[in-house]
């Protein structure tokens, strides 16, 4: 078992050493360590169980510090960072030599975010390292929403979680790399909509299969152990008539069945779904059912992030 808290000089102490510490963020909880130092890296990778192809997202306090890590910040780019930072963006930038090259999988670029929550805010100020964070989850697994759930899972392998509670978004940063002009390379908690208004139109690229940009890109990536079928649920459940199932709903229970179900927002808000949604994948694999049937949510805003997990949750392994 880790030990938990809220003591950020606690984590700092840990960090200095090497050690790893899961942090809060307002997209999902991640597991840090010194960028700068390949042997804290090295850490990471072991406890994730993490391919070295998949690179490491660096976290800055302040958008400034970027200009540390990074042989160009664009202007677009620092558009994009003064519109969301802190907030649940990645930029995709060229990276400085002396970011270890196991933190960027050996690429050219490094992925830079400024996180919005105020315990891990306050640690990176204190710190003179930035930190490198991939979601706090074995490789592979839907990401932490709570600090139980890294508990659960990595609490073996991590020295301390620092306990922000429960994440405000709830899925991943988008990631924006820039090539021929901005290109979303991962849907997440900041809108395309709202990227489009800062630097126009944008290009989607998350779905390359092969030698992924971003791993996140994988098709069959925040995988949960249950299987999941997509589609109308009132039909599926006619499908699958002699399966122990389970439903995942938007906002509404399906009525007259007496089936378990979970309600990703209650009140019909793509927040409140994105805050619930990996927590409710966690939940199923708890249940004792075979086959979770789930429905997409409308693919605006946040919700083509939240279609975007659900379509990965659902790809079989
Ligand atoms: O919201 C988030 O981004 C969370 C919190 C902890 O900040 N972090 C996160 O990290 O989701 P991770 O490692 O689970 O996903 C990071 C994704 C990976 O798919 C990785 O390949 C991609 O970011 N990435 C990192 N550096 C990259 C780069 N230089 N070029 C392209 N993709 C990159
Ligand atoms: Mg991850």
């Amino acid at each position: 078992m880790a030990e938990l808290g809220k003591d950020i000089n606690r984590a700092k102490q840990l960090l200095d050493h090497g050690e790893l510490v899961a942090i809060p963020t307002e997209t999902v909880y991640g597991l840090a360590a010194n960028a700068l130092d390949a042997t804290a890296a090295a850490r990471i990778f072991a406890a994730k169980n993490r391919p070295s192809f998949d690179p490491l997202i660096v976290h800055v306090a302040t958008a400034m510090r970027v200009h540390e890590l990074v042989t160009d910040f664009p202007d677009q780019a620092q558009a994009l960072a003064a519109s969301f930072w802190p907030g649940p963006l990645t930029l995709v930038l060229p990276k400085k030599n002396h970011i270890p090259d196991l933190v960027t999988a050996g690429l050219p670029t490094v992925g830079v975010r400024c996180p919005s929550h105020e315990l891990t805010l306050e640690l990176l100020h204190l710190l003179d390292y930035p930190l490198a964070a991939p979601s706090a989850n074995p490789f592979g697994y839907v990401s932490p929403t709570r600090p139980e759930h890294v508990q659960e899972q990595l609490g073996s392998q991590v020295a301390y979680i620092l306990d922000g509670g429960p994440c405000r978004v709830g899925v991943e940063s988008t990631i924006v790399g820039f090539a021929d002009g901005p290109v979303i390379y991962r849907l997440g908690g900041v809108a395309v909509e709202e990227i489009e208004n800062v630097v126009g139109r944008v290009r989607v690229m998350t779905h390359s299969s092969s030698n992924p940009v971003a791993p996140g890109q994988l098709a069959s990536h925040y995988a949960p152990a249950r299987q999941i079928v997509l589609g109308n649920i009132a039909e599926l459940l006619t499908q699958h008539p002699n399966q122990k199932v389970a439903l995942l709903r938007y906002h509404k229970r399906l009525p007259d069945t007496p089936v378990p179900q979970i309600v990703l927002s209650p009140s019909g808000s793509l927040e409140e779904a994105a805050q619930n949604l990996f927590a409710a994948l966690r939940q199923f694999d708890k249940m004792d059912v075979t086959l979770v049937l789930a429905e997409l949510v409308p693919d605006t805003g946040i919700g083509r992030a939240i279609n975007d997990r659900l379509r990965r949750a659902a790809t079989s392994r």
